[in-house]
């Protein structure tokens, strides 16, 4: 008789990369050792997924958790529970801490600090600056990397590459995927007096305007080309972005935002205020329907959260004062799956986007499928449940979301990280078991 498994989730609908069948899974050594039918197989657990749906694990190659530097808005250990609450088994975590994330000192520092913290698995991205443009090749390449994060306009924090001299430095250096906040520096800062002595915040798509958007991918995309290097457009937001990203399939991928999906100027701006400021800004409903177009039409690779606490009293000050992020990590499954109740997306595109395609973006090893030999990471989800999300809910020190009070169709019941259950039924279970992901080494 074979080795007993250490768990079988058995009895759920599971979505394999030919579509969903009903089958058990069958986890070894954090890894799926089978697929079929295991009724008499023998286990150390089993997992009752009667009614359930079985997702390849939920990846979201956008976060931002604050550690370390401004804790008091979400740290490591805040910011990976939000994400296996809300059925994410994996987390990319952006740069713009304090100290920014630029040195091989500052990576390893992340990488201490998530051990035994993290509820998920991890990887961080090294942050481009001017200082360390040469220097990427070989930071991009240490163990829990994912990937260089340029921010071409000004956000939160300190990180920027503004010129195309510099943009320039930062995309020969290495081959790895640059991931890209793309907004031009140059406009922004030009028409920065539009706000800059105080406005309504209806003004923030004004100020940081679709130009501002398109001007500075547009020079990317040359630059990207000159330097044969590929480059993923982080948060797209605009109809004009999408139609030029479009003609660019070769060297350039693409993440939108739950928050560009969902919400729309000038709404969002009445009901939410500064709770709805966010870099680059909530559009009008124009920009979102040609979001949800590129999807449609496969120009989209991936949807990320883009998850960015500040705390209730940042958010209240007067604008522009007010921090620009909202948070996200925990909400963006529930969203996508209520869109998808909605219509606007299949299952089969939801779990490309939220699992292969970030897996095929980055070069994740073992991740981003249900298949044999692949890590046992799994979002478990019941597709009919009804459920409204509430601040009650969030994890995150911060404590809100835009979308308190929402009524949603589908909700993650279960995160299984490497044969981990980490969250069943809204409640957190084992231990911290998140490890660094890890990369293809050839790409
Ligand atoms: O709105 C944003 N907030 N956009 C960013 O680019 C950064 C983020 C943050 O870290 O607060």
């Amino acid at each position: 008789m074979s080795e007993p498994f250490d768990l079988v989730i058995h009895g759920g609908t599971v979505f394999t990369p030919g579509g969903p069948v009903s089958a058990d899974i069958g986890v070894r050594a954090g890894k799926t050792e089978a697929i079929g039918s295991l009724a008499g197989a023998a286990a150390a657990a089993r997992f009752d997924a009667a009614h359930l749906t079985v997702l390849p694990g939920v990846i979201d190659e956008q976060v931002h958790f604050r550690e370390p530097g401004p804790v008091h808005k979400e740290d490591l250990e805040t910011g990976t529970r939000g994400a296996a609450l809300g059925g994410v088994t994996a987390v990319f975590e952006m740069p713009n801490t304090d100290p920014p994330t630029t040195t091989e000192a500052a990576i390893a520092d992340k990488l201490a600090r998530a051990k035994g913290r993290a509820w998920t698995d991890h990887a961080f991205y090294v942050g481009a600056s001017p200082e360390n443009a040469a220097e990427l090749g070989r930071l991009e390449r240490l163990p829990g990397v994912c990937g260089v994060k340029m921010f071409m306009g000004s956000s939160t924090g300190s990180l920027l590459v503004a010129d195309d001299e510099n943009v320039s430095r930062v995309l020969a250096s290495g081959s790895r995927r640059v991931t890209v906040h793309s907004e031009d520096d140059m406009r922004l800062q030009e028409r920065s007096a539009l706000v800059k002595d105080g406005a309504d915040v209806s003004m923030h798509p004004e100020w940081r305007d679709v130009e501002t958007a398109v001007r500075s991918t547009e020079r990317l995309l040359r630059l990207a080309r000159q330097h044969h290097r590929r480059v993923h457009v982080l948060h797209v937001t605009t109809a004009e972005e999408m139609e030029l990203l479009a003609r660019h399939r070769d060297i350039a991928t693409v993440e939108v935002l739950p928050q560009h999906l969902t919400l729309a100027a000038p709404e969002c701006y009445q009901r939410l205020g500064t709770f709805a400021q966010m870099n680059p800004p909530i559009r009008e409903a124009r920009h979102r329907d040609a979001l949800w177009a590129a999807i449609d039409a496969g120009v989209v690779d991936c949807v990320g959260s883009d998850h960015a606490p500040h705390t209730r009293e940042e958010k209240a000050r007067p604008y522009p004062r007010s921090p620009s992020g909202l948070t996200g990590v925990q909400t963006l499954l529930p969203l996508l799956l209520d869109h998808m109740a909605r219509g606007r997306l299949t299952l089969a595109r939801l779990v490309d986007l939220t699992s292969a395609g970030p897996a095929r973006i980055f070069g994740i090893a073992g991740k981003g499928r249900v298949a044999k030999g692949y890590d046992a990471d799994f979002t478990l989800v019941d597709l009919k449940a009804k459920r409204t999300i509430t601040n009650a809910w969030i994890a995150s020190r911060s404590g809100w979301t835009a979308f308190d009070g929402m009524d949603v169709t589908g909700w993650p019941k279960a995160t299984i990280v490497r044969g981990h259950i980490v969250m069943r039924d809204d409640a957190l279970l084992d231990k911290p078991v998140g490890a660094p992901v890890r990369f293809q080494e050839t790409l």
